[in-house]
């Protein structure tokens, strides 16, 4: 009982204050053991000279443990220990001793051996081969006791091949015709192991590559990538890439490439052209079958030459240019234009652009000493100029250049200016002839091309408009930068609708990288004077910067000068709408050509989108003033924008309707204290915006029916007010 405490004890302590009293000595060493594989065994180990002693096991070199280890103490400063196996298998063979520490120093006790018999332990399993027909190879096993020694018998193809040898062994094979499996037997006293049945496989060649995919491709190179197929049981050691293209082009030789990586560039390509592809790799027997081909056309690149042999031939109507065209390796892609410019003086020219390789220009006299060069363009660009030539006249008199020759650059102009668009539509549509030449115009020759090209010869139309013809002041001129678009960048279309207050068209705003369609809306003449082109100006400024889903999106501001006039009219840019406005819209659906059926959800969805725009404006302070559906824009996905506000303020108030009639305003949309008291407020949106509902629901159908513009004051004031539509529901 005691004893078993003291165990508890110790073992609750962790046994860490060895203390020495004199001499550490071992009064029991371990033992060399041999013992059959599966049995149990047994080291002892007991020290002398320490009161707890912690004595631990190693084997070679390491510690090791049995989870069974106890402390037993057989009288004082003497304590005895074990480290047992249950089951000893092969690797708990090795050589063992226990250890204790003391104030700084390690006593060992004298080492022993485990040795654990038993059948024989591969230490070399025969490994897989690949070897080629009839090719001599050698197969190797190796297997040790104890006991020992060790007899190894080989097999193969399921005979036994020779007699027993001594381990290790290693087995001279001459050839085999076929894949063949082994393996070896071990015997010793204690019994017989089996290795692995291994295999001698045959090489062959290997399976076509597979996943052949382009990574990067050039004008001049291309860089692809595959999957190796079967190896054929021999490393793949280099693969060979053919390219084929066109009878005209130069086909780079095959290239070999050691793998891995496969991966490999090709280079020497003509740009914009077809070429076909294949990969085939290599291992010790030879090539695989090719992969398939892939196709793939190299990039266009810009001609790498100027057009040659420029010559002119200038004559009292016209000039005449003509050069040699470029043959295909020289252009290096398809053909767009040539481009022909010209400078006189210091003075360079717009290129004119053409099909053809020659020219042909009226008004010759402009082009007098003139320096005149050709370039090629495709569609990447254009390549080098070439030398230029001088158009001196010839020894005759000249004639004065004809009044239609300005038509004439107009077209080449046209055309340089739309090089851009033509060069991404495609050559086919481009070829246009006119009386004067090959020279093309541009594909949908919309008005902003024309118009800029008119511009760039009209050199004596008035100065354009600009903020100090107008006297605003420093400040506002400095805000107005980014409001006020030059006129010149605008080129309006066709009429869109007409109000009131001026006319709304459609138009084309081109800056210098983009173009854009927009509205423009023009104010009538009477209604501006100097003050109101400064007021218009500043509320731009300040709606230029709103910005919500439901609420126009002010582009900007122009000035239109008109000639003999001393002030311009404003006109506002605002986003093309494509559904117009939604009383139209609205209307469209009931009684345009091919009615529509608009779920009342849209209608809600219309309603939501005029409430959030004028939610917005109101937290802007924006009193709009002319809320009505004819007001809203529907954009391309039906949404709604509330438009028309606040740059009309100046309209509705003060002086002006008083002048005018009265039956011009909306006066079905007119709040009843506006009415009377000329008073515009949140409020009185709120009123429009009632009447906008109304109409949303009625699809377009005007407000009041039956009661005349000249009455609503006295219906409103009687306590009338708009009636539910028959077809709408109570609770909407
Ligand atoms: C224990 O075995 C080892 C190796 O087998 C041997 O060298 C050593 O002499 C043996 N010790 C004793 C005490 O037999
Ligand atoms: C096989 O082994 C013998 C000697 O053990 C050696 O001479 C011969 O080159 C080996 N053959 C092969 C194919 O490795
Ligand atoms: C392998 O085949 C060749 C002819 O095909 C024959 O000469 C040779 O003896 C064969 N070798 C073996 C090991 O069968
Ligand atoms: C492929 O061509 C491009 C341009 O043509 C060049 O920049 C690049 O270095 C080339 N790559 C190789 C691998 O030749
Ligand atoms: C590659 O082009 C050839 C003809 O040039 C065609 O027969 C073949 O089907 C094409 N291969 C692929 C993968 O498109
Ligand atoms: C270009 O001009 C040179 C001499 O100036 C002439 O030899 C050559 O044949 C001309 N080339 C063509 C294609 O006309
Ligand atoms: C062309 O240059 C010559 C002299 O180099 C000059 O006499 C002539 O007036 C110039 N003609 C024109 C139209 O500029």
């Amino acid at each position: 009982m005691s004893l078993l405490l003291g165990v508890f004890v110790l073992i609750l302590l962790g046994l860490d204050s060895a203390k020495a009293s004199g001499v550490v000595t071992f009064s029991r060493q371990p033992q060399n053991q041999t013992v059959t594989q599966g049995n149990a065994v047994r080291l002892g180990c007991a020290v002398m000279g320490l009161s707890e002693p912690d004595i631990v096991w190693r084997k070679d070199q390491s510690k090791v443990y049995s989870t069974d280890q106890m402390f037993l103490s057989l009288g004082e400063l003497h304590w005895e220990t074990f480290y047992s196996v249950r089951s000893v298998q092969q690797q708990d063979g090795g050589r063992y001793w226990c250890e204790v520490e003391s104030e700084g120093q390690t006593y060992s006790s004298e080492p022993a051996w485990i040795t654990v018999e038993g059948v024989p332990h591969f230490s070399l399993v025969p490994q897989d081969v690949a070897v080629v027909p009839g090719e001599a190879f050698n197969l190797s096993c190796a297997a040790v006791g104890p006991p020992d020694p060790v007899e190894v018998l080989w097999w193969l193809g399921g005979e036994q091949v020779g007699g027993p040898e001594p381990s290790p062994s290693t087995l001279h094979i001459t050839g085999v015709n076929s894949s063949v499996k082994f393996y070896c037997e071990a015997k010793n006293t204690r019994g017989i192991s089996v290795s692995r049945t291994g295999t001698v496989h045959i090489k062959v060649l290997p399976s076509a590559p597979e996943d052949l995919q382009v990574l990067s491709l050039e004008e001049n190179n291309i860089t692809v990538s595959w999957s190796p197929g079967f190896s054929g049981y021999s490393p793949l050691h280099s693969c060979s890439v053919q390219v084929s293209g066109p009878p005209w082009v130069r086909i780079p030789s095959p290239v070999q490439v050691l793998v891995p990586p496969h991966r490999v560039s090709v280079s020497g390509l003509r740009s914009h052209s077809d070429y076909s592809l294949r990969v085939s790799c290599w291992n010790q027997l030879g090539p695989s079958p090719h992969s398939d081909w892939i196709n793939f056309t190299t990039p266009e690149s810009v001609p790498m030459l100027a057009p040659r042999n420029l010559t002119f031939d200038l004559s009292d109507s016209q000039l005449i240019l003509r050069w040699v065209a470029l043959d295909e390796d020289e252009l290096q892609g398809k053909l767009q234009a040539y481009k022909v410019q010209w400078s006189l003086g210091s003075e360079t020219q717009e290129p004119l652009l053409f099909k053809d390789s020659s020219a042909v220009l009226s008004g010759p006299g402009r082009f007098l000493n003139a320096s005149v060069q050709v370039s090629a363009c495709t569609s990447v660009g254009c390549g080098p100029w070439s030398r230029p030539i001088q158009i001196l006249p010839k020894p005759v008199s000249l004639l004065v250049p004809r009044r239609h020759l300005w038509s004439g650059v107009l077209l080449g102009l046209l055309g340089a200016s739309a090089l851009g668009l033509m060069v991404a539509i495609g050559a086919h549509r481009r070829r246009k002839d006119s009386p004067f030449g090959s020279a093309f115009k541009p594909v949908g020759s919309d008005s902003l091309v024309s118009f800029s090209a008119a511009r760039s010869f009209n050199r004596t139309e008035p100065p354009e408009a600009s903020l100090d013809s107008l006297g605003v002041s420093a400040e506002l001129k400095a805000k107005l930068q980014d409001v006020l678009i030059p006129e010149r960048q605008l080129s309006l279309g066709h009429v869109l609708g007409k109000g009131e207050f001026g006319s709304v068209r459609e138009a084309v705003l081109k800056t210098e990288d983009s173009s854009q369609k927009v509205a423009v809306k023009v104010l009538k003449n009477d209604i501006t004077t100097s003050c109101d082109i400064e007021q218009c100006l500043k509320e731009a400024a300040y709606m230029k910067d709103f910005s919500h889903r439901n609420v126009i999106q002010l582009i900007g501001v122009s000035l239109h000068r008109r000639p003999g006039q001393r002030l311009p009219v404003p006109m506002v840019i605002l986003p093309f709408m494509k559904h117009g406005d939604l009383h139209t819209f609205l209307l469209l659906s009931r009684l345009g050509e091919n009615p529509f059926n608009l779920e009342l959800q849209t209608l809600v969805c219309f309603m939501l989108d005029v409430a959030r725009g004028m939610e917005y404006l109101s937290n802007k302070n924006i009193i709009h003033r002319d809320l009505a559906a004819r007001n809203c824009m529907l954009d391309e996905d039906l949404r709604v924008c509330v438009a028309d506000f606040g740059l009309s303020k100046r309209i509705y108030s003060g002086d002006y309707y008083r002048q005018g009639s009265v039956s011009k305003l909306p006066v079905k949309w007119i709040a009843l204290e506006s009415l009377s008291d000329n008073l515009y407020t949140s409020q009185s949106d709120v009123w429009a915006f009632g009447v906008t509902m109304w109409e949303v629901m009625t699809r377009g159908q005007t407000p009041y029916p039956g009661v005349e513009n000249s009455e609503i004051y006295e219906y409103l004031i009687k306590g009338e007010r708009l009636k539910r539509p028959p077809d709408c529901r109570p609770d909407m």
